[in-house]
Formats: structure tokens, C-alpha cells, sequence
């Protein structure tokens, strides 16, 4: 869903990019700044120029140049575009999300039965957490039909217009229903929340809906977002505490059910689920790790040293500061975080005080442990959460293609397992008299993708076809493989023969398209941690 234009009112989960007087002395003025143009970015969808970074965040030209290089020289963001100046977020910037849905815990124990429900049911079903007077979806099992918005890992809601906002709500403070007042006095048509339509005409009776949730134990949502989407909501207890850990809800149509009707035909099977959820909670977490040793400080030295003023020390190593947090590492001491990232205590101590600051991190004092809030996910998860492998490889074949000055794709083997199908392409020059394009179907086995994808070949071979398919061509070809190791597609470097010889191909071509491979393995790897990533 393309996010509506939103110009007149901040998004909430916005940090001003400058820091206002309000802020503690210790807060470290370029990490707001570079956490501003990481919102600013996934707010737009993902891209931004940086005229419209400019205009978005209101910092200076060369402020936004500063970190924009950074940024990229991080992997969080990719400047490409005619002129190569466009910001465009790229899925390493996932890792700071993953780390959070690593220490949530939560995707890990309860993904399979939301999507075992969602099977069952035929209906959509996801997961969301309070974040302070919104929701944010941390899971979604998705089977919308026709006419209905769909949400993202990490989209955020106001509470009073979904069904697992009141249930929330039933456990929130004073401060979270005063900060809910203001929100709507200065945003009275949502337009801080980029992923909904507008607020029409509604009646705000969010107080007696939550005295109704607290009684019943679940909740309504009769098309409150937009018409026609209606959902049905439990929360999903901590069975230690017996405080709501996340809500579950079924999201349906009003061409197949009524609200009411959510009720008595969906509200029980949900139910039996949200047992089971809470039964997988008592599930003992692992048991805490001890970081592997860091060499960020090599790394921030090195790039400062090429970059020089265009790189932006305290950024760098601030953002390293999130992924100090994981599955076994939910909670840290100060100490645990320096002794994560390899910073100076005092450096790390102001960065987790900056983060408290934006929001993006709790410091619990009775345990004198920090961890990361459900804001995380605003760095960039939603827009980067629905991409597919030709869009995580296509900017890599390009670069690989301006390296070798030769046509560079991915393919996928067809279901019947014939034939190979082209997925992403970056060509030079046009050397064969057949046009590939993406969406080119070609037999398997006379091809190098095709063979590649066959043999499931050990990562050290590798899959070369002289004069495949036409006299004159030659290919080399390389699989692509999942988290789990097995081969999902393909990519490959063509060329005519009289450009190189077999012998050339491997010592010439075949390092900068295993480099190009391990590149994309390794955007797929961090994009599908916690989302499925479709592979066509
Ligand atoms: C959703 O998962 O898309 C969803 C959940 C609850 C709502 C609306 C939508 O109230």
C-alpha cells in the first residue's frame, strides 16, 4: 500500500531531527539526528532524495550529506539514482529490528500458530504490541482478499481504532492516557499515522471500550480503520506476570462476517490458539550468552580515515549500540552493552540515554537493565519488510555488471523443476540473438543457472555451460541459498566466448559473482529472519 502523504502533522513516532531544549545535556546530537533521517526515509516508503531529506527532517544539506555517508558506508542505506544521490534504505538496516523481535522472544515462539490459524481459518491473523498509546504489529499471517488494507511488521496504529487497542489500554497509566488526549488535540484525523486512511467522523467512546474489553477479555474492531475491515482480538497473557505480552487478532471482511459475527464464529477458535499461545511462553529462555568480541573501534578508525569529515563517528557507533541486544541478550547492564559494541562506557551510557530519550529504548531501574522498545521497528522495518529476492539482488547484479562490463542475472527453477525462469537482470550489452527479460523461461539443463539450481551443488563449486543455448555463449552460475541452506535460486555472469575463455571465467569472473552471491545471501539471510520473503 503506498503511504498517503501526510505534509501538515509529524508522525508520532518522529523524533525532530533537532534536539529540543527538553532534552538531557548527555543526548548525542548526530545520533537523533541520524535516527530523524532513518524515520523521515521509512515513513517514505524507503526512498528519499536528499533535497526531500532536506525538506523532511529540516536539517542542513551538508548535515543530511554527513549522514546519508555514513548510513551507507554502515549498509543501512544505498545512494544510487542517475546522479547516485538517491537514499535508498537497504535490508541490513533490518538487523536493529530483528535484534528487537530477537529479544521480544515472541515472533520465535508464536509465528507458526498465528499462521496455523490463518491457514485454518482462511482469514488473516497477526500479532501486535503496545507501543504507548498505539499498536505495532510485530507478526502478520496474511490472507487478504479483495478491498482491505494490509499491514506491515512494524506499522503503528492509534490505539482507539483497532481491536487490540482497548485491550492495551486496559493497562495503561495516566501518562498513556494523557499522551492519547493530546495526540488526538493536535492530530484529530490520524494523519501522524502513515499506514491508515485518515480519521472520518468517529465517536470516541475508546474509554468504554476498554471498560468493556477489561470485562469480556477480548474486543472489536467494527471497521474502524476503514470500511468493510473488521477484527476480532485476545491478548495473549505472560503466564508468570499475567500481563498482556501481545494480542492476537483475526482480521476479516464484512462480505464474509459481521462484526457481531466475528464473535460466535471466529472468537473461539481464536481463543483455543491464545491457550496454546500461552502455554509456548513458559517456554525457559535461553540462557544469556556472552558477546562475541567487537572490532567496531578498528572499523569506526578505518572509516574515518577514508571518509574523513563525511563520516560521522558518534552515529556509527551509536546504531551498533541496538544490536548489542538479542534472543539471548533481551536485557543489558551498561557494562554488557560496552562490553557488546567494544565502546567506552561513557560513549555507550550516552547513546542508551539518547536512545531512552527518542523512545527507542527503556532503562528498567530496579535492574539497572536496558532494553529496546517496540519504536525500534520505525528504523526501517515496514517498507523493508515486503520485499522480494529480485528486489534484495537487483541492485547487487547491477554493481556486479559495472564491475565485469557483462550481463549478470538471477533465475528461479519452474515448479515442474524443466525450466529455469529469470527474475532480476542487469545486462550491458546484448550478446545472445534470444532477448532475456525478466520473466524469460529457459530449459534447465542447457543452462548454467539451470544446473546450479539442479545440483545443489557444495558452496565451493560452481555450475559452467560453454556455448549454452547458442553457439558463441558462455556462462557461469552460482547458487543462492536460505537461512536454511537450501538452494532457492541462482545467479550468473553470460558472456560471449570470444570475450573469455573457460579458464577465465573462473579465475576472472567467478570471485566477483561468488562476492556478488555472498552479498545477496546475506541481505536474504537478515531480510527473512522474521518475515517471509517471497522468491519470485
Ligand atoms: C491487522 O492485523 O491488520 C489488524 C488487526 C486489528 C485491527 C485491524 C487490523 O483492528
Amino acid at each position: 500500500m503506498p503511504a498517503p502523504a501526510h505534509p501538515t502533522t509529524e508522525p508520532h513516532e518522529a523524533t525532530a531531527a533537532t534536539t529540543p531544549a527538553t532534552a538531557p545535556a548527555e543526548v548525542v546530537t548526530p545520533l537523533v539526528r541520524g535516527v530523524a533521517v532513518l524515520q523521515r526515509l521509512t515513513e517514505a516508503g524507503g526512498t528519499l532524495s536528499p533535497s526531500g531529506l532536506e525538506r523532511a527532517t529540516g536539517l542542513a544539506r551538508s548535515t543530511v550529506d554527513r549522514i546519508t555517508a555514513t548510513l551507507a558506508r554502515m549498509g543501512y542505506v544505498r545512494l544510487e539514482g542517475r546522479d547516485g544521490r538517491d537514499v535508498v534504505l537497504t535490508p541490513r538496516l533490518m538487523e536493529l529490528g530483528n535484534a528487537y523481535l530477537a529479544a521480544l522472544r515472541l515472533p520465535a515462539l508464536l509465528d507458526a500458530r498465528a499462521d496455523a490459524l490463518a491457514d485454518e481459518l482462511d482469514e488473516s491473523v497477526s500479532l501486535a504490541v503496545g507501543d504507548r498509546d498505539g499498536i505495532r504489529f510485530i507478526h502478520q499471517a496474511t490472507r487478504r482478499r479483495a478491498m482491505s488494507l494490509s499491514f506491515r511488521i512494524g506499522d503503528l496504529l492509534p490505539a482507539e481504532r483497532t481491536a487490540p487497542g482497548p485491550l492495551f489500554a486496559t493497562e495503561w497509566t495516566e501518562e498513556d492516557w494523557r499522551r492519547r488526549q493530546e495526540r488526538r488535540a493536535t492530530d484529530p484525523e490520524d494523519r501522524g499515522f502513515p499506514a491508515i486512511p485518515p480519521r472520518q467522523h468517529m465517536a470516541d467512546d475508546f474509554t468504554e471500550r476498554t471498560a468493556q474489553a477489561a470485562r469480556d477479555g477480548w474486543s472489536l474492531d467494527d471497521q474502524l480503520i476503514e470500511p468493510g475491515l473488521v477484527a476480532v482480538s485476545v491478548p495473549v497473557r505472560d503466564p508468570a506476570t499475567r500481563r498482556i505480552a501481545c494480542v492476537a487478532s483475526v482480521v476479516s471482511h464484512t462480505s464474509r462476517h459481521s462484526a457481531d459475527d466475528l464473535r460466535t464464529t471466529l472468537l473461539p477458535r481464536l481463543r483455543e490458539t491464545v491457550t496454546a499461545m500461552e502455554e509456548d511462553l513458559r517456554e525457559p529462555p535461553a540462557p544469556p550468552t556472552a558477546p562475541a568480541p567487537s572490532d567496531l573501534a578498528t572499523w569506526t578508525a578505518a572509516s574515518k580515515q577514508e571518509l574523513g569529515r563525511e563520516f560521522v563517528e558518534s552515529l556509527a557507533r551509536g546504531l551498533t549500540v541496538l544490536t548489542a541486544f538479542g534472543e539471548d541478550r533481551p536485557a543489558l547492564t551498561l557494562a554488557e552493552v560496552a562490553k557488546a559494541t567494544g565502546l567506552a562506557r561513557a560513549t555507550a551510557r550516552r547513546a542508551l540515554i539518547t536512545y531512552e530519550h527518542l523512545g527507542l529504548v527503556r532503562h528498567a531501574p530496579d535492574t539497572h537493565t536496558f532494553t529496546l522498545t517496540p519504536r525500534v521497528l520505525s528504523l526501517g522495518f515496514p517498507p523493508l519488510s515486503r520485499t522480494s529476492l529480485p528486489r534484495i539482488a537487483q541492485p547487487h547484479l547491477q554493481d556486479l555488471a559495472a564491475e565485469v562490463h557483462e550481463s549478470a542475472s538471477l533465475a528461479v527453477l519452474t515448479p515442474s523443476a524443466e525450466e529455469i525462469q529469470y527474475t532480476a537482470r542487469a545486462a550491458t550489452a546484448r550478446i545472445m540473438s534470444v532477448d532475456i527479460t525478466v520473466g524469460t523461461r529457459l530449459p534447465a539443463r542447457a543452462t548454467a543457472l539451470g544446473r546450479a539450481l539442479l545440483a545443489d551443488l557444495p558452496p565451493h563449486l560452481y555450475s559452467l555451460v560453454d556455448a549454452e543455448l547458442e553457439e558463441g555463449l558462455r556462462a557461469i552460475a552460482v547458487p543462492i541459498r536460505d537461512r536454511a541452506g537450501r538452494t532457492v535460486a541462482a545467479a550468473d555472469i553470460a558472456t560471449h566466448a570470444a570475450r573469455h575463455t573457460p579458464e577465465e571465467c573462473v579465475e576472472l569472473l567467478l570471485p566477483p559473482l561468488r562476492k556478488t552471491a555472498s552479498r545477496i545471501e546475506a541481505d536474504l539471510h537478515m531480510a527473512s529472519r522474521f518475515t517471509r520473503v517471497p522468491l519470485t
